[in-house]
């Protein structure tokens, strides 16, 4: 770190690019099909790789007859565990919390459905596909365990990265018992599949023992080592390509087992291989999110104040990995709250391992809270909107820190308002619509952390008055090249359209993680603090140069914009970049940068980024079909880079948040242990006509701690209080609440007889 000079608070202000709705710079490259994605890689002389899946979910194969296969036009070799190499770091080891347990045909076992158990490889993907057809496999297969019911109990000793599994705080039982009324509820949520637009693929070629891999990833920074550890070759010797990723949602920040295994053919067989997944092959070795069985309880006073927050979740993992979605840490900087106590325990599926999924941890539990909170509104017979206000918390209730910033009173005003949230009547099954459909009004809050790594970038300056600026950051349809590009422009003080720039690979800076909604905050910051070292070099040689106007104005009083050097004080005063440096005789001025979080900040301050979403459904009374029609949100997230794009986020999150609520639903046959459902037919996602009606309002934050540039993410928040308040909406609607998402006709209608009963 010690080549990459952090730059001082002062320096920092934003150019004319940032704040403004610019169109992604990648758009066009995009609709007219001229991106190149991983599996939109030719090399000569390749071979197609596919996989066969195991059809049992847990036992071993006893034998596998690949005569067919083989003897099939076209194939050439068919890879099994017998004439699998050994990789250089055991498949089953984790060196990082960011490693994941991957199958890549070192044994014989099988632990999930779907698990690659033979790569066939052919000179075209017609035969690749057939020849993983005509691989028969015999087993000994055991009985598969899917469902809380079914799965072996496990106390997990780490939920999510490396969260501690349990955290309490105040006096929870002291309070529990001053406390007069309480609610609570029990949901579960089930296994959802990122599925990706863009499935996971591969593109491997060797030369010796380098290797360049066109695959889609969200953090090249850890992908490199990683791939260089499987086999054995050093970082340097991994050229990894990323330029655009068709959705990355989490799955595509770990390496996985078919992508190995990709690479690793392309070794055998010395020539270039390509390995994509077929959409069914997305359930399975790539990652989901885990299901869970949560209870959240909220005990309160008789002024309807929470005195205690108690929230557990049973979540599920694989049999052989470890990772647990945070669920039941979700609301612990929600609400004030003098006492908490959440808790995890696991429960071992015999499925894929489950990863982090859009706002990991905090979409899951969120969507149970935000019930909670409701049907505790309910008790106190308050409106759900005031209810949250009178438990506002204003410092964070887990360890009583203030916020770094904290604008979510001004998202419940600006989003209320919008909707029309003081018209809602206070009890369920009070509006119908003018075609005689129930219609209910619901809301949620939305919170996401505001977490920032240590991104990498470099910027150049040279005498002709051109500029690069450039990080390994990873655009999985977020718009990262457009935004990074705005921050990397005004670090530089130049027009965007004036500089080059360039993300996506691995042989620049490491740009972090694309992922935590950190991205913008990270690799932004870092490449707007490389801008600004080139900035203080240029005005160094400057204020030192008798000739130049800014002679003895002093470093930190000079500022750069289009291409320009003036003094801040009186911008009359100045004289353009390439004038400095021609004089000077210099030919190019390197800077590099990473952003800054101030270290006391991060001890002082909670940081996350708030939101309020409010959902208008409405429901057929006989038939119980549920239309999300209406759905507003307003967000408050620090400093906002690019707000055409910053919207497109929000609203991609609240209609993430629909799927979540009524949609997304991983089944798998309890006997078989198979994915029933592992194609867009079966798993239902949110298409167009599901969200009629859709609004992202931002609400301007002002955050000085959170970091350098007042950045926090939008990635994920959207979803957070979306699902909650569709639920909520449900009930306003109806009256009924269903034990688990997504919310199905078959629950309302059990729901319905129930009431009438
Ligand atoms: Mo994410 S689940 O931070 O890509």
């Amino acid at each position: 770190m010690a080549d990459t000079p952090m730059v001082a608070a002062h320096h920092v202000r934003l150019g004319s690019n940032s704040g403004q709705p610019m169109t992604r710079r990648d758009g066009i490259a995009k609709v007219t099909g001229t991106a190149t994605y991983a599996a939109d890689n030719h090399p000569q002389n390749l071979l197609h790789a596919v996989f066969a899946g195991a059809s049992i979910a847990r036992g071993r194969v006893t034998s596998l007859d690949i005569k067919a296969a083989l003897a099939h036009p076209g194939v050439v070799h068919v890879m099994t565990p017998d004439n699998t190499p050994a990789l250089s770091q055991d498949p089953d080891q984790k060196p990082t919390p960011f490693t994941a347990r991957i199958d890549v045909l070192q044994n014989d076992k099988v632990r999930y459905a779907g698990q690659p158990i033979a790569v066939v490889l052919a000179e075209t993907l017609e035969a690749a596909v057939e020849g993983a057809r005509l691989v028969k496999a015999t087993y000994d297969s055991v009985q598969a365990r899917i469902g809380f019911d079914d799965g072996e109990a496990f106390a997990p000793e780490a939920v999510g990265i490396s969260t501690p599994p349990k955290f309490s705080t105040g006096d929870f039982e002291g309070n529990r018992k001053k406390a007069t009324q309480s609610a609570s509820v029990e949901m579960e949520t089930p296994l959802q599949y990122h599925n990706a637009m863009e499935t996971h693929a591969v593109v491997a070629q060797w030369d010796g023992d380098h290797v360049t891999v066109d695959m889609p990833n969200q953090a090249i920074g850890l992908a490199k080592p990683g791939i260089a550890n499987y086999f054995g070759i050093p970082p340097e010797n991994v050229t990894l390509r990323s330029p655009y990723l068709g959705g990355g949602f989490g799955s595509k920040a770990v390496l996985f087992g078919p992508q190995m295994l990709g690479i690793l053919a392309a070794r055998e067989m010395k020539r270039p291989v390509k390995l994509a997944l077929k959409r069914d092959q997305m359930f399975g070795p790539v990652q989901h999110r885990s299901a869970t069985r949560q209870s959240v309880r909220y005990d309160m006073d008789s002024d309807n104040k929470f005195l205690a927050f108690e929230h557990t979740a049973n979540v599920s993992t694989s049999s052989f990995d470890n990772w647990l979605d945070g669920a039941a840490n979700a609301g612990v900087s929600l609400y004030a709250t003098p006492s908490i106590s959440v808790s995890h325990s696991g429960t071992r599926f015999d499925t894929g391992t489950p990863g982090a999924m859009r706002a990991p941890g905090i979409a899951t539990g969120s969507a149970v809270i935000e019930c909670a909170i409701d049907v505790a509104a309910e008790k106190a017979g308050m409106d759900p909107l005031e209810f949250r206000l009178l438990n506002y918390a204003e410092k964070d209730p887990s360890n009583g820190k203030p916020y770094s910033a904290k604008a979510l009173r001004e998202c419940y005003k600006a989003a209320a308002d919008s909707f029309g949230w003081k018209d809602r009547p206070l009890k369920p099954r009070q509006m119908r619509d003018e075609n005689g459909l129930l219609t209910g009004w619901g809301m949620g809050t939305s919170i996401f952390h505001a977490p920032f790594f240590p991104a990498k970038a470099r910027a150049v300056l040279r005498k002709d008055g051109s500029a690069r600026a450039e990080t390994s950051g990873a655009d999985m349809g977020q718009g990262a090249w457009t935004v990074l590009w705005q921050m990397a422009a005004d670090g530089l003080g130049m027009a965007a359209d004036d500089i080059e720039f360039d993300i996506g690979h691995s042989e620049l800076p490491d740009g972090s993680v694309a992922g935590g909604s950190a991205h913008t905050a990270s690799a932004g910051g870092a490449l707007f603090a490389a801008g600004n070292d080139v900035i203080r070099q240029l005005a160094e040689i400057a204020t030192q140069d008798k000739d130049s106007p800014l002679f003895g104005a002093g470093n930190e009083r000079v500022l750069g914009e289009n291409g320009r050097l003036f003094k801040a004080d009186d911008p009359n005063v100045g004289e353009s970049y390439t004038d400095i440096l021609q004089r000077a005789g210099i030919e190019e001025i390197e800077g590099k940068g990473r952003g800054n979080r101030d270290k006391a900040s991060t001890e002082t301050y909670a940081m996350f980024s708030h939101g309020a979403v409010f959902a208008e459904v409405k429901v057929d009374p006989d038939l119980f079909q549920v239309r999300v029609t209406r759905l507003v949100g307003a967000f408050a997230a620090g400093r906002i880079i690019n707000p055409k794009l910053a919207k497109s986020q929000l609203t991609g999150g609240m209609i993430w948040g629909v799927g979540f609520a009524l949609h997304e639903e991983g089944i798998h046959d309890k006997r078989s242990g198979r994915p029933l459902n592992n194609d867009f037919a079966g798993y239902h996602i949110p298409v167009l006509a599901d969200v009629p009606h859709l609004e992202a309002l931002l609400v301007d934050e002002e955050d000085p701690h959170v970091n350098d540039l007042g950045v926090k993410g939008v990635g994920e928040l959207g979803i957070t209080g979306t699902v909650g308040a569709i639920a909520n909406a449900v009930w306003h609607a109806t009256g009924i609440r269903t034990a688990r998402y997504p919310i199905k006709i078959e629950d309302l209608l059990k729901g319905a007889q129930a009431l009438e009963a």
